[in-house]
């Protein structure tokens, strides 16, 4: 449907957080539907695979009705292109994260001016988590209770700890 707002959400979501899960739930109150998107990247080493990532998305974005997960190969813009999606979303958690993200977002809009970039502030709470410090902290024995869903805090226990569930 031509006039519905179609907005990607794009990221490496390895794996998914509290911080990337309210940007979810923000986006997906915005937009018509919030296509959230993997990007598979066979020279980036990852900790769960693709498939893995996508299930773990699904689960705990099931709540919302108007979020799908996918995963894209090549750039963004093309894939945003294909899908139908005018916008492209992305969160700002502090200044470090606003020179990387503008770059991104000038680069996108010169390869696709007629996708516009829409940056949203992540909520105090989750301003200081990220992927890589979550993996850390968990594999060195610290609590990440309520820095990622419960679901993907038993994955990551299992993967770094070798704990069964
Ligand atoms: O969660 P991340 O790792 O910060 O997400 C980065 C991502 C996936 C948005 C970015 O690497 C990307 O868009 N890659 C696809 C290839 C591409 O289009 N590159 C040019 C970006 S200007």
């Amino acid at each position: 449907m031509a006039n519905k707002r179609i907005a990607l959400y794009p990221g490496s979501f390895d794996p998914i957080t509290n911080g990337h899960l309210d940007l979810i739930g923000r986006g997906s109150r915005l937009f018509d539907r919030l296509i959230v998107a993997i990007l598979r990247n066979e020279s980036k080493q990852a900790l769960f695979s693709v498939p893995e990532r996508i299930e773990m998305l699904e689960e705990v974005s099931r709540g919302f009705h108007n979020v799908e997960v996918a995963s894209f190969n090549g750039l963004l813009v093309d894939y945003a292109s294909e899908a139908g999606a005018g916008v492209l979303l992305r969160g700002i958690r502090a200044v470090s994260d606003y020179e990387y993200e503008l770059q991104m977002a000038l680069m996108n809009r010169r390869l696709r001016p007629a996708i516009e970039t829409v940056f949203l502030m992540s909520s105090e709470a989750h301003s200081f988590i990220s992927s890589r410090l979550v993996k850390e902290i968990i594999g060195l024995g610290g609590n990440i209770s309520g820095l990622v869903p419960p679901s993907v805090e038993n994955k990551l226990r299992e993967r770094l700890l070798g704990e069964k569930r």
